[in-house]
C-alpha cells in the first residue's frame, strides 16, 4: 500500500478505497486529496458519488499557487518566498509588485522598465472623469471604484484577449497605474475639489499623494515619511493568497472575463466589512467606544453577543498575531511623529491589552489583524474613513492580477462551478393561480 495515501472504508457498503495524498509541503502542511477521487465512493451503482460540503471553503484548496505563502498558526507571510518583514523594510511597493507578478525581484533595468510602464499609464480617459462627475457627492468611493474600474473594460476592449501574453501585460500596467488616479479622482469628487492630473516626476506613492492633496502650489512635494508609510502599508496589503476578493477575481476570471471586469468584482468583494471594509469598521468602532474607560464595557458587550464582533480582530487563517499588524503598529509611531497622535490610539491599545488577556479571545485565537492599526494611520494622515478600503483596493490590485495571471497560465484551470447540497422540495406539479 502506498504510504502517501488514505484508505477510506464506506460503512454503507463495506468497500474500501485507496486515495492518493498529494502536494504536502513544509512537513505535511498543505497535504491534500483530490476531491474528485471521492466521486468513486458510491452507495449504489446509480449513486452520483460522494461530494464534500464546505461552506466558506474553510478546508478546500481551489488552486495551486506560487505567489504567497501563509502559515496562520505561526503568523508567517511571504511573497514569492520573501518574508513580509524584509519586504516592508527594504523593498518598495512597485518593486514588490514586480516580484508578485514575475516571481523574482527585478534587477535595476527591469525595475526601471516596469516603473516607466506604470508611469506612462496613469492617465484616465476624460470620459471616465465625466462618469465620476455623475456620482452623487456623498457616493462611497468604493462604489465609485467598482463602477469606474468595471467601466474601463469598455475603454479597452482589447482586454478580452486574456490568452495573449502581451495584451495581458498591457492591462496589468493599465490597472496598476490607473487605480491611484481613479481613487484620487473619486476622493476629490467627494470633496468638491478639481481633479489633479498625474505628475510623472513623482514616485508611484508621491504621485498618488499629489493627486489627492495638491492645492494651489505649483509643484506638490510629498512628505517623505508619509510617502514611505503609505508605501509600506501598500506592501503589506499587496497580496494575501486565496481570500474572498482574490477568490472572486479568480472565479470571475475563470469565465475568461476581461481583467477590468474581474478586478471590479474583486473590489466589490473587498468592500464588505468582514474583509477590506474592516479598517473602516475599526475606526467607527473606536469612535463609538469614545474613551479608554468604556473599553471593558465594550469587550463585555462583544462577549455577550450584544455587539457582533470586535472589528480588526480575528482572521480566517491567522490563529496568531497577524505579522502585518505588528509592522503597522510600529509604523504608527513614525506617522504620528509627523501628524500628531491619533486620539483613538489609546482606545485601540487598551482594547488590544484587555482582549489579549481575556479567555474569550485567547480560546478562539483572536488577535489583532492588519486592519486594527492601518485605519488609525490612514486617519492621522487625513484620509476620511470611506477611503480606507479604497487604499486597500489600490494595493491589492497587483495581488489580484498576479493570481489572475497565474490562473490563466494554469494547465489545471477550469471555470469555477461549485456543487450544492439540494435541500428543497421534491418534484411537484404546478398549481394554477385560482387553486393556490
Ligand atoms: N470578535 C469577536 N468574536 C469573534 C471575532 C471578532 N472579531 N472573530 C471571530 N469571533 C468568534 C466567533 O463569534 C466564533 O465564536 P464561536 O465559536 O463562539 O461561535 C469564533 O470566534 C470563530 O469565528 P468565525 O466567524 O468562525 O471565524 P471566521 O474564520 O469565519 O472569521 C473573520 C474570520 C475575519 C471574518 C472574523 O474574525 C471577523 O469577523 N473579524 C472582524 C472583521 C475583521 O476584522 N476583518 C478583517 C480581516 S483581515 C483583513 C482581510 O483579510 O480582509
Amino acid at each position: 500500500m502506498d504510504p502517501h495515501s488514505l484508505t477510506i472504508t464506506d460503512n454503507r457498503t463495506g468497500k474500501s478505497y485507496e486515495i492518493p495524498i498529494q502536494y504536502g509541503t513544509y512537513s505535511g502542511y498543505g497535504a491534500t486529496i483530490n476531491a474528485l477521487d471521492l466521486r468513486q465512493i458510491k452507495a449504489s451503482d446509480e449513486d452520483f458519488g460522494l461530494l464534500t460540503y464546505d461552506p466558506g471553503f474553510t478546508n478546500t484548496c481551489s488552486c495551486k499557487s506560487s505567489v504567497t505563502f501563509l502559515d496562520g498558526e505561526k503568523g508567517v507571510l511571504r511573497y514569492r518566498g520573501y518574508p513580509i518583514e524584509q519586504l516592508a523594510e527594504q523593498s518598495t511597493y512597485l518593486e514588490t509588485s514586480y516580484l508578485l507578478l514575475n516571481g523574482d525581484l527585478p534587477n535595476t533595468a527591469q525595475l526601471n522598465e516596469w516603473s516607466r510602464n506604470i508611469t506612462q499609464h496613469t492617465m484616465i480617459h476624460e470620459n471616465i472623469k465625466k462618469l465620476i462627475d455623475g456620482f452623487h457627492h456623498d457616493a462611497h468611493p468604493m462604489g465609485t471604484l467598482v463602477g469606474t474600474v468595471g467601466a474601463l473594460s469598455t475603454f479597452y476592449p482589447d482586454a478580452k484577449n486574456v490568452h495573449d501574453e502581451a495584451c495581458r501585460q498591457k492591462q496589468i500596467w493599465r490597472l496598476v497605474a490607473k487605480m491611484p488616479t481613479l481613487a484620487a479622482f473619486a476622493y476629490r469628487h467627494s470633496c468638491g475639489l478639481p481633479y489633479v492630473y498625474p505628475d510623472d516626476e513623482l514616485s508611484y506613492i508621491g504621485n498618488f499623494m499629489n493627486m489627492l492633496w495638491k492645492a494651489s502650489e505649483l509643484k506638490y512635494q510629498p512628505n517623505p515619511i508619509l510617502e514611505k508609510a503609505i508605501d509600506v502599508l501598500f506592501i503589506l496589503h499587496a497580496d494575501h493568497e486565496q481570500n474572498c476578493s482574490t477568490s472572486s477575481m479568480r472565479m470571475v476570471g475563470s469565465s475568461y472575463s476581461d481583467p477590468f471586469s474581474a478586478t471590479s468584482s474583486a473590489i466589490a468583494a473587498l468592500y464588505g466589512p468582514l474583509h477590506g471594509g474592516a479598517n473602516e469598521a475599526v475606526l467607527r468602532m473606536l469612535s463609538e467606544i469614545g474613551s479608554v474607560k468604556r473599553v471593558p464595557a465594550y469587550i463585555k458587550s462583544v462577549k455577550s453577543g450584544e455587539v457582533e464582533r470586535l472589528m480588526g480582530f480575528g482572521h480566517r487563517v491567522y490563529k496568531n498575531y497577524d505579522p502585518r499588524a505588528k509592522i503597522c503598529k510600529k509604523l504608527a509611531g513614525d506617522v504620528f511623529a509627523v501628524t500628531g497622535v491619533n486620539p483613538l490610539l489609546d482606545i485601540a491599545l487598551e482594547l488590544e491589552r484587555i482582549a489579549l488577556q481575556d479567555d474569550y479571545f485567547i480560546s478562539r485565537k483572536l488577535y489583532p489583524n492588519v486592519d486594527f492599526y492601518s485605519g488609525l494611520i490612514y486617519q492621522a494622515m487625513g484620509f476620511p474613513v470611506g477611503m480606507f478600503p479604497v487604499l486597500f483596493a489600490i494595493a491589492r490590485t497587483v495581488g489580484w492580477l498576479a493570481q489572475w495571471q497565474e490562473f490563466i497560465l494554469d494547465p489545471d484551470r477550469k471555470i469555477a462551478r461549485p456543487r450544492q447540497v439540494y435541500c428543497g422540495s421534491d418534484e411537484r406539479d404546478y398549481v394554477a393561480m385560482e387553486k393556490r
